[in-house]
C-alpha cells in the first residue's frame, strides 16, 4: 500500500520505518527540514535502539522516503497523523495545534476512500471533531483512531509486535469500510496473531489516556509506599517483589525511585484531568492530581537526601549526576526527573556535573547552566556525592571498589534502587536508596 506518515518525531519516524519494513511504500512528512534531511540520509534525528539499522536496511528497498512537501501525500491510501500534542504553556491541557495544522494541510490531497489514521495522543472528543472537518472537504474519506502504545527505547519492537491494535471508527462497527483498509496495513501483524479491537472513536481515544494514567498511577503508588517505607524502616524493593508476585498486581512498573518523566506520562495525566474538567467529570480524575503530586515530591525528596548525604550543606559541594535522559536507552530529556533534580541542586549552590551516554546534547540545550562530561570516570573525579538517576546498564554495572579511589568522598544516592547496597557498603561507601533502610 502507499502510506503517508505526517510528523517524523519519536513516534512518526519509527512508525514510517516500521510500515516500510512491513512492505508498504511510505513517505514521511515533517515541517522540520533538519529532521527530514537526517532521515533522508538514513540517520534518526534522535537515539532509538535499532532504528538506524532499520533505516539503513530500508534504504536499499527504496520503499521509504522523507520530505517537507505535503503534496507528497497525494495518492496515498492511508495517512497516519503522528504529530506531537505537548502540554500547553502554563496550562494542563494538551496543545492540539500540530494535529489541526497537519489535518488542514492534508485535506486538499484526500480522495474518496482514503483513510486518515490518528495515532497522536489526544483529548477524548478530538477525533470526532477531526472526522467532521475531513468529511467537509472529502465526504468519501474516513477517519480511524489507532492509538500508539510504543515505549521509547523499545519503539521498533513495540511497533512491530504490539500487545494489541485498537481501531476507533465513527460507528464502532467491525463493518466500517476503514477497518478492512487498516487490516491490510497491519496484515502481517494480524497474521502473527496480534489481537485487534474495533470500538467507537471516544473509546479508542480513552484507551490511550487510561493506559498511561494507569501506568503513572502504578509508579506513584509504589513511590507512595516508598515514603511509608522510609518512615517505618521497611524496604520498598522487597515490598514490590512480594506484592508483584500476585498476578492481579504484577511486578512491572513497580520500581520505586525518582518517579516518571518523559514526553508522555506527565503531560498525558494532566491533559486527561483538564479534559475531564471540560466534560464535567473532573471528580473522577482528582486522584491523578495526587499521582502527579507524589511524582513531583520524589524530586524534592532526592534534593533533601543529597543535602543530608553531604552532611547538611549543598553549597560548593561537587555532585555528579549519572544519567540525564528520562529513562535508559533514550536521549529524550523532556520532563526528565534526573535533569530537574540536577538543576535544583545547582540552584541551591552545588557544583553539578551531569553525565549520560546519549542525552548530553539535548540536556545542554535544556539546562545550559549545568556542567556536562561524557566520560564517566572524568565526571566522577573528586565528587562529594554520586547520584544515580537514570539506570543505564553502564551505571548499574559500576564497580564500587574501583570508583572509591576516584571520588572525593564515597557517597552514593541510588535514585532507581538498582545497585547492590550491601556490595557498595562493603566497599566503604555511604549508600542511600529510596524507600530502603
Ligand atoms: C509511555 C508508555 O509506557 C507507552 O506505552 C506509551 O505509548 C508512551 O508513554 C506514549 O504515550 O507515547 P515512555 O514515555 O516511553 O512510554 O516511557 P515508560 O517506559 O512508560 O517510562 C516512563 C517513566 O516512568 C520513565 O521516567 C521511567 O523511568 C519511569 N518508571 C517506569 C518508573 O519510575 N518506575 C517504573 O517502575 C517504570
Amino acid at each position: 500500500m502507499r502510506i503517508t506518515v505526517i510528523g517524523c518525531g519519536y513516534l512518526g519516524a519509527v512508525h514510517a520505518a516500521c510500515m516500510a519494513k512491513l512492505g508498504h511504500e511510505v513517505v514521511g512528512i515533517d515541517v522540520d527540514e533538519g529532521k527530514i534531511n537526517s532521515l533522508s540520509g538514513a540517520v534518526a534525528p534522535f537515539y532509538e535502539p535499532n532504528l538506524n539499522e532499520l533505516l539503513e536496511d530500508l534504504r536499499e528497498t527504496g520503499r521509504l522516503s522523507f520530505t517537507t512537501d505535503m503534496t507528497a501525500a497525494a495518492g496515498s491510501d492511508v495517512h497516519f497523523i503522528c504529530v506531537g500534542t505537548p502540554q500547553k504553556e502554563g496550562e494542563n491541557g494538551a496543545d492540539l495545534d500540530y494535529v489541526y495544522a497537519a489535518t488542514l494541510s492534508l485535506r486538499p490531497h484526500l480522495r474518496a476512500g482514503d483513510v486518515v489514521v490518528g495515532k497522536s495522543t489526544v483529548p477524548v472528543g478530538t477525533a470526532a471533531r477531526l472526522a467532521g472537518r475531513i468529511r467537509n472537504s472529502e465526504p468519501g474519506a474516513h477517519l480511524v483512531w489507532n492509538p500508539e502504545f510504543l515505549r521509547e527505547g523499545h519503539a521498533v519492537a513495540d511497533t512491530l509486535q504490539p500487545d494489541r491494535l485498537v481501531y476507533g471508527v465513527q460507528d464502532g462497527s467491525e463493518d466500517h469500510p476503514a477497518v478492512t483498509i487498516l487490516d491490510r496495513v497491519y496484515s502481517e501483524l494480524l497474521g502473527a496473531g496480534i489481537p485487534r479491537m474495533v470500538m467507537a472513536l471516544p473509546t479508542a481515544e480513552l484507551v490511550k489516556a487510561a493506559a498511561n494514567s494507569f501506568l503513572a498511577t502504578k509508579i506513584s503508588f509504589i513511590n507512595a509506599m516508598a515514603e511509608v517505607c522510609e518512615a517505618s524502616g521497611a524496604d520498598v524493593t522487597q515490598l514490590a517483589d512480594a506484592i508483584g508476585m500476585d498476578d492481579r498486581i504484577g511486578r512491572k512498573f513497580l520500581d520505586a525511585g525518582i518517579g516518571f518523566g518523559g514526553g508522555c506520562l506527565p503531560k498525558d495525566i494532566r491533559a486527561f484531568m483538564a479534559r475531564a474538567g471540560e466534560l464535567g467529570a473532573d471528580q473522577a480524575l482528582t486522584f491523578l492530581r495526587e499521582v502527579d503530586a507524589i511524582n513531583v515530591r520524589r524530586r524534592e525528596r532526592v534534593v533533601e537526601l543529597t543535602r543530608a548525604l553531604c552532611v547538611g550543606a549543598l553549597q560548593d559541594k561537587r555532585i555528579t549526576v549519572l544519567g540525564a535522559a528520562f529513562k535508559p536507552e533514550s536521549d529524550d530529556v523532556r520532563d526528565s526527573p534526573a535533569l530537574s533534580i540536577a538543576a535544583e541542586l545547582h540552584s541551591q549552590g552545588a557544583i553539578v556535573t551531569v553525565t549520560d551516554p546519549k542525552a548530553l546534547p539535548n540536556a545542554a540545550k535544556r539546562f545550559p547552566e549545568l556542567q556536562y562530561e561524557f566520560d564517566t570516570e572524568w565526571a566522577i573525579q573528586g565528587a562529594d556525592a554520586l547520584l544515580l538517576l537514570t539506570e543505564w546498564p553502564q551505571y548499574r554495572g559500576l564497580d564500587p571498589y574501583e570508583l572509591a579511589g576516584m571520588v572525593g568522598s564515597p557517597r552514593i544516592l541510588d535514585g532507581r534502587n538498582v545497585l547492590d547496597a550491601a556490595k557498595w557498603r562493603a566497599a566503604g561507601w555511604t549508600y542511600r536508596g529510596l524507600g530502603r533502610p
